[in-house]
């Protein structure tokens, strides 16, 4: 088999690249270790910046989301009972976010692709990539007990933090900067109305929550546990006293509970690998960084990668400008680390770490205070929340 670029990776990162090259005429395969089933059945974020918004349109998936999603213009903080109001809107000179689930983006993405009849490989086992550092590059995986061999111009690793792509470079050609933070989140998903018509992030003694939404009959709520947590310790019933504990009085009795139709825990980390490429093979999305949930930014960093990567090839196979690969690193990572700063600050202003001492705690009210206390502060966090901008590729 031969495509111009080999995907690893069916996620949104690589199902996105896979339809703005398709649609620009450059070919490509995608290789997926899963089926799509699987892909589909995994609950994940659902605030999409604008530029996200606007390059999921370009790539001509955006039409249910323009339908179906809920464009908010602002959100809400609950500072230990009080309520702080982030317009989005009029902080960012217009902007607003979308709520829309990344299931349904992916849903979307999976279905213009089998429209277009390009190619996915699903439930491929042992997918490799070989030659990124010579002109003979090519992917091999096992499909239905056969070996294949895909070769390639680039390889685009989209294979998400436990994928082969950034296992496959040389551990010395890597920087890797982490932080663990000693706690996860509890998400359940139910069927009942949203207790408020924005997102409220609240901050309490009690650890951290959040009250999310995919529609207006669908509700995503989270809550800071222990990392030693364990889902089997929290019934429905626990989940939703707990939550009433760390909101606001008047939300706690506005909140409508209904059985939960998921529930799992995801750990909170921060991780980025320098440089996100290795010859001839880009790492995109969750396989080159992870961000704590806490900004809304891991999804929304995939597509901002997604986007330099498919504006680099365009030119490299349109205007043959080959020294635009050799910046991909670079230009990515200036956005990623703005969004690692604003993930790691939106989480350590808002969740409950055990071992800060009461000077701790009172630095980070302060500094809280001074944020949303200011014009300057409040736009900081409004203009970090509704996303960055993309850099143009020249
Ligand atoms: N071979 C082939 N496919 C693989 C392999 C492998 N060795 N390892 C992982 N994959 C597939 C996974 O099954 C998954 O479908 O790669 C895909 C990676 O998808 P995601 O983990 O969703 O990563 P990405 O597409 O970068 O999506 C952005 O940002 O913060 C998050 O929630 C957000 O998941 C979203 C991510
Ligand atoms: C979600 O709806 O899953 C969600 C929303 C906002 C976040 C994180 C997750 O910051």
């Amino acid at each position: 088999m031969k495509t111009q670029v080999a995907i690893i990776g069916a996620g949104p990162s690589g199902l996105l690249l896979g339809q703005l090259l398709h649609n620009a005429g450059i070919d490509n395969v995608i290789i997926e270790r899963q089926s799509p089933d699987y892909v589909l059945g995994r609950i994940r974020a659902g605030v999409l910046e604008q530029g996200m918004v606007e390059l999921l349109r370009q790539a001509g998936v955006g039409q249910r989301m323009d339908r179906e999603g809920l464009v908010h213009g602002g959100f809400e903080l609950a500072l230990d009972g009080r309520q702080v109001h982030i317009d989005l809107h009029t902080l960012t000179g217009g902007k607003t976010v979308m709520v829309y689930g990344q299931t349904e983006v992916t849903r979307d993405l999976m279905a213009a692709r089998r429209e277009a009849g390009a190619q996915t490989i699903y439930q491929a086992g042992d997918v490799v990539p070989h030659g990124m550092k010579s002109a003979e590059t090519f992917v091999t995986f096992e499909k239905d007990g056969q070996a294949w061999r895909l070769d390639c111009d680039y390889i685009a690793g989209c294979d998400g933090f436990h994928g082969v792509a950034r296992q496959s470079i040389p551990a010395d050609c890597l920087k890797v900067f982490e932080r663990v933070y000693p706690f996860g989140w509890l998400g359940i998903l139910a069927d009942t109305p949203p207790v408020h018509e924005e997102l409220v992030y609240a901050r309490h003694e009690r650890g951290f929550a959040l009250c999310s939404m995919r529609s207006a009959t669908r509700t995503r709520y989270y809550l800071q546990v222990p990392t030693s947590d364990h889902v089997d310790n929290w019934s429905d019933q626990r989940f939703w006293d707990e939550l009433k504990l760390r909101l606001p009085q008047d939300l706690a009795n506005k909140l409508i509970t209904g059985p939960s139709i998921e529930k799992s825990i995801a750990p909170l980390r921060s991780f980025v690998v320098e440089p996100m490429q290795y010859g001839r093979l880009f790492l995109v999305g969750d396989a080159a960084h992870i961000v704590p949930p806490t900004g809304a930014k891991g999804l929304n960093l995939a597509a901002s990668d997604v986007s330099t990567l498919f504006n680099i090839l365009l030119k490299v196979y349109r205007e043959d400008r080959l020294d635009l690969l050799e910046k991909y690193s670079e230009i990515c990572l200036r956005r990623v680390w703005k969004a690692e700063r604003f993930s790691w600050w939106m989480t350590s202003m808002l969740h409950r770490f055990d071992d800060q001492d009461a000077f701790d705690q009172r630095i980070v009210e302060s500094e809280l205070e001074y944020f949303i206390g200011s014009e300057a502060g409040r736009k900081t966090i409004a203009e970090n929340y509704v996303g960055l901008p993309y850099e143009t590729i020249e």
